[in-house]
C-alpha cells in the first residue's frame, strides 16, 4: 500500500491463494480509486509461471520499475529428526527458489530498461534490497 500512497498507479499482484489477491485489490482501491492494478494467481514455485508473469508485465505496463518478492512459508514447526524430506523441499522451493525465479526474471527485464530502479526481496530466507547501481 505504501506504493501506492507514494504514487505508484500501475501495479500487478500474484498470490497462490486468489481471495488474498481480491482483498489486496480493495484495499489498493481504498487508497486511489484509479488505481490501475492487475491480478494474476498462480505459483511462484513454476519457473514457467515467473517468465510468463514478467512477459504480462512487460506486455501491460512497458516495463518494470520496482518489485517486491514476498511471498514465503515458514513451514511446520518440527525438529529435523520428526521432519519429512518433502516438507523441507517446500519450504526450499517457495523460500529459495521462487525468490530466485522472481528475481532473474525482473533484473532481466529492469537490465533491458534505460531505468532501473530497484526491487526488494522480503522472503524471509533471503533478506536483500539491491537498488539500480548495484545491479
Ligand atoms: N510476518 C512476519 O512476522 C515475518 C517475519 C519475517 C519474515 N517474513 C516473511 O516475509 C514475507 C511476507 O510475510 P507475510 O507476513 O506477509 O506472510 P504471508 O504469509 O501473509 O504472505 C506470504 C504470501 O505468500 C504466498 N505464497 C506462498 N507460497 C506461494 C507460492 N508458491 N506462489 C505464490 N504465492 C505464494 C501466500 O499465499 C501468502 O499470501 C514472507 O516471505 C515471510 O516468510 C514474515
Amino acid at each position: 500500500m505504501q506504493f501506492i500512497k507514494d504514487g505508484c498507479t500501475r501495479l500487478l499482484v500474484t498470490d497462490i491463494v486468489e481471495r488474498t489477491l481480491h482483498e489486496t485489490v480493495e484495499l489498493a482501491k481504498e487508497v486511489n480509486s484509479t488505481i490501475q492494478i492487475e491480478v494474476v494467481v498462480g505459483d511462484l514455485t513454476s519457473e514457467e509461471f515467473v517468465e510468463e508473469l514478467l512477459s504480462e508485465v512487460v506486455k501491460s505496463f512497458g516495463g518494470l520499475n520496482y518489485a517486491v518478492n514476498a511471498a514465503g512459508i515458514s513451514g511446520k514447526s518440527l525438529a529435523t529428526d520428526e521432519m519429512e524430506f518433502e516438507e523441507y523441499r517446500v519450504v526450499q522451493r517457495t523460500n529459495m527458489e521462487a525468490l530466485w525465479f522472481c528475481e532473474r526474471a525482473e533484473i532481466r527485464v529492469m537490465l533491458e530498461q534505460d531505468l532501473v530502479d530497484g526491487y526488494v526481496s522480503i522472503n524471509f530466507i533471503v533478506n536483500s534490497i539491491v537498488f539500480g547501481d548495484l545491479l
